[in-house]
């Protein structure tokens, strides 16, 4: 254990300049006073290079618990659960003497195509925000920092280090920020971590409105901001920006531009120091917690074996039994079924199974790149699904880049004889990783080949698919009895699917992303990756199910779906003020899990509004027909956008349609809710439009009067119309417009008073009941 923590002597600028960048890989430099403290990658697992370092997933490191990626895990839509398994990640990270872990990622899949997606949560801000803070709120309650990461607008690999996303404000707010702004709001983790990418134009590391105007004087975050790996082009401009930590180091150059910036006046001291003291606190506050907390577990366990052979630490060792049975029970919630035709699932164990597929005997389990940990063990679906029946095998395919015809043919004859197939397809490693984006969205081609012949000669063909981003189920979809989507499960994952194609645990993971037809449909085809230097994200708002639903556009299954060995019913939602319940009944024959969506349409009219959004959420279990009635409280942003006029969140006033959904496609109840807007009324000036004037309730009467009385014909309202987003003063300018300038100044001034403008909205109001 590290000694206490003691308070340090002053330092010198030297000292101050050495402490701001860190030393080797993985850890802070050490100055008199302050040691030096270790920080390792996650998220879901701890990345703890004892010797030799790099930040590619590629030397070895210590064994510990392969939690499923944030990909899965978000699908349980389950807060406790991640809270258990951050938990769980704080208990192994504390054991090995970490003080902070480097995640979670909560970067929005704004394409399915980004390599990186098995790393993040989902395309919507409301699911990756609950999540992570959920994540963060178990690992720091283990008194273990979180590194909130890549703030932000990380949304592709490619060019990571150099392309800017370009983001229109309402964009940023509303769908690439919101995740971070729950988790730095609500659990303040010790540390954020920069992103790689700029962001309209202004390198992240770089930019002083996103690290502190936005990020500490909006958000009120309190600890240390990090680089990303290699982030920092220029430590002084960083360091003004709001960077604290240049990550790793050391680096000659930031400390020698830091020193000859102090001396020609154009770096204040006061500045670094306070990066410096955002160092020191987080030292103090990793050295108290790992002096007060508790280490060790339970002690259950029998000793592990290193998935890479090697012998397991006493970090891992503790509590390698336990976490695996927390990794099976995520992974086994995180599956989502998609189809279960003629429910074909679950299957008997007298069945005669066979199972087809290299990844059935060959697992992958997570993503490429940082986040790779060397699990503790590694379930083996095979030898997992052998355990409960007799079951046959072929491979049918390699995970290397050739076809081998004599796999697909001994695996077509096999599937002829059996009562029914288990065919595990999915993207072979080199196909997704940190680092590059994917190109195509399908399964590779000899396994298109084989889903094909094998669906052709048995009909009782399921799918277990293994993916870290989404790929399409087409051209096949139709032709297979079932389809279970189980992402990249992590250590346990082999167990978690026999669980489930057993029935001993009923699927309830539901989709935190969409499954589109096809690549052309997704919302930032015709913009990603960008020209190689700037990416426009020209979709907006528009981004996974709220591109769909908006458009009306098809996907193959939309955000939000799942299917169940069981049934829920819905009845009865009710809104009283932010409160909606709603009861929720398991109508089926089995023991399951629900996810309770609940959706808030706008009122019409509201441009540049997606036609709905997921603004709560929660997971109820339900015994067979047992009812319950669920409360879901929406926050005050659910009923709110970011007015870019006044920089500010504003309720749009009108009526609000609650919508209970199974997803963000299949809307079964609604119920209407009213607000009042919140949104400041701008005085009428003569540069207002005429639209302006119109909808002013004390000017518009008048003008629709005077102009009905011009053009009785029309009734004047469609002249109006057309001349609507003309400013007052440019129409006064056209001949033959017969409105005085005189009383219309003094209309404008009588219609801004705040007294007639009351008055004016009561009689309105009066007249609209
Ligand atoms: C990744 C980060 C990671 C860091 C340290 C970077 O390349 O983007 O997510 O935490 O390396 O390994």
């Amino acid at each position: 254990m590290p000694a206490q923590y003691s308070p340090p002597a002053a330092l010198s600028v030297e000292e101050k300049a050495t402490l701001v960048v860190g030393s080797g890989f993985w850890h802070t430099a050490a100055v008199p006073g302050i040691r030096s403290i270790m920080v390792a990658d996650g998220p879901h697992g701890l990345r703890k290079q004892a010797a030799g370092g790099d930040h590619l997933g590629i030397g070895v490191s210590v064994p510990a618990t392969c939690f499923p990626p944030a990909v899965a895990l978000a699908s349980t839509f389950n807060t406790q659960l991640v809270e258990r398994v951050g938990i769980a990640l704080g208990e192994e990270a504390r054991a090995e003497d970490v003080a902070v872990l480097l995640g979670p990622g909560v970067n929005i899949k704004r394409s399915p195509l980004c390599g990186r997606n098995f790393e993040y949560f989902s395309e919507d801000p409301l699911v990756s925000g609950e999540l992570g803070a959920a994540l963060v709120r178990g690992l720091q309650s283990q008194g273990v920092g979180a590194s909130l990461k890549h703030f932000a607008a990380n949304n592709q690999e490619t060019n990571r280090m150099t392309v800017s996303a370009d983001i229109d404000e309402r964009t940023l707010r509303e769908i690439y920020l919101p995740a971070f702004e729950t988790i730095v709001t609500r659990e303040q983790p010790w540390t954020v971590m920069c992103s790689y990418n700029r962001l309209n134009g202004v390198a992240t590391a770089e930019s002083h409105w996103l690290l502190t105007t936005l990020l500490r004087e909006e958000w009120g975050f309190s600890g240390l901001v990090v680089s990303d790996w290699g982030a920092v082009d220029g430590r002084v401009a960083a360091l003004v920006a709001g960077t604290d930590l240049e990550m790793p180091g050391p680096q000659a150059d930031s400390h020698a531009a830091v020193m000859q910036a102090l001396r020609d006046g154009s770096l204040k001291e006061s500045t670094l120091d306070v990066a410096v003291e955002r160092v020191r606190a987080l030292v103090t506050r990793a050295s108290t917690a790992s002096s007060t907390g508790e280490t060790g577990g339970d002690g259950s366990s029998t000793g592990a074996t290193a998935g890479n052979g090697s012998s397991v630490p006493v970090g891992a060792r503790v509590y390698a039994d336990r976490h695996h049975e927390l990794a099976r029970e995520a992974a086994a919630e995180s599956i989502v079924l998609l189809r279960n035709e003629g429910g074909v699932l679950p299957l008997s164990p007298a069945a005669t199974i066979t199972v087809i597929g290299e990844l059935a005997r060959s697992p992958r389990i997570q993503g490429a790149g940082s986040s790779q940990v060397n699990p503790t063990r590694v379930d083996n679906p095979l030898e997992e699904l052998r355990t409960r029946a007799s079951v046959d095998f072929a491979a049918g395919y390699t995970l290397g880049a050739d076809t081998n015809g004599t796999l697909h043919d001994e695996a077509v004859q096999l599937a002829a004889r059996s009562d029914v197939v288990l065919l595990f397809l999915g993207l072979p490693e080199g196909e997704e990783s940190e680092g590059y984006d994917r190109t195509r969205l399908d399964l590779p081609q000899d396994q298109l080949a084989l889903v094909a012949a094998i669906a052709a000669v048995n009909p009782r063909t399921v799918v277990v698919l293994t993916n870290g981003g989404v790929v399409t189920l087409e051209p096949w979809h139709d032709d297979v009895a079932g389809i279970l989507e189980c992402w990249l499960l992590g250590q346990a994952g082999g167990r978690a699917i026999a669980d489930v194609v057993f029935g001993d645990t009923n699927p309830s993971g539901r989709l935190a992303e969409t499954i589109p037809f096809r690549l052309q449909d997704t919302p930032s085809f015709l913009n990603f990756p960008g020209d190689g230097n700037v990416v426009r994200y020209s979709e907006g708002m528009f981004v996974g199910y709220r591109h769909y639903e908006t458009i009306g556009l098809a996907a193959r299954y939309p955000f939000g779906f799942g299917l169940s060995y069981t049934s829920f019913g819905y009845t009865d939602l009710r809104v009283r003020r932010d409160q909606v319940s709603v009861t929720v009944t398991n109508t089926g024959k089995r023991a399951g899990k629900e996810v309770v969506q609940l959706y808030v349409s706008a009122p019409s009219g509201q441009a540049g509004t997606p036609l709905r959004e997921l603004r709560g959420f929660t997971k109820v279990t339900l015994d067979p027909g047992e009812s319950r009635v669920v409360s879901v409280t929406l926050g005050a942003r659910a009923f709110s956008y970011w007015d870019v006029e006044s920089s500010a969140w504003v309720v749009a006033g009108g009526t609000y349609e609650v919508q209970l959904g199974r997803s963000a496609h299949d809307i079964v109840l609604t119920a209407p809710f009213r607000r009042s807007s919140t949104r400041k009324e701008h005085p009428l000036t003569m540069e207002s439009p005429v639209s302006a004037w119109l909808a002013h309730p004390v000017t518009g009467p008048i003008l629709r009067r005077a102009a009905a009385r011009e053009s009785p014909k029309e009734g004047g309202t469609s002249l109006l119309e057309m001349v609507g987003s003309m400013p007052m003063r440019r129409l006064l300018r056209f001949p033959g417009v017969e409105i005085d300038h005189a009383q219309l100044q003094l209309l404008r001034r009588v219609a801004n008073n705040p007294a007639v403008l009351g008055l004016a909205r009561g009689v309105a109001r009066i007249r609209s009941a």
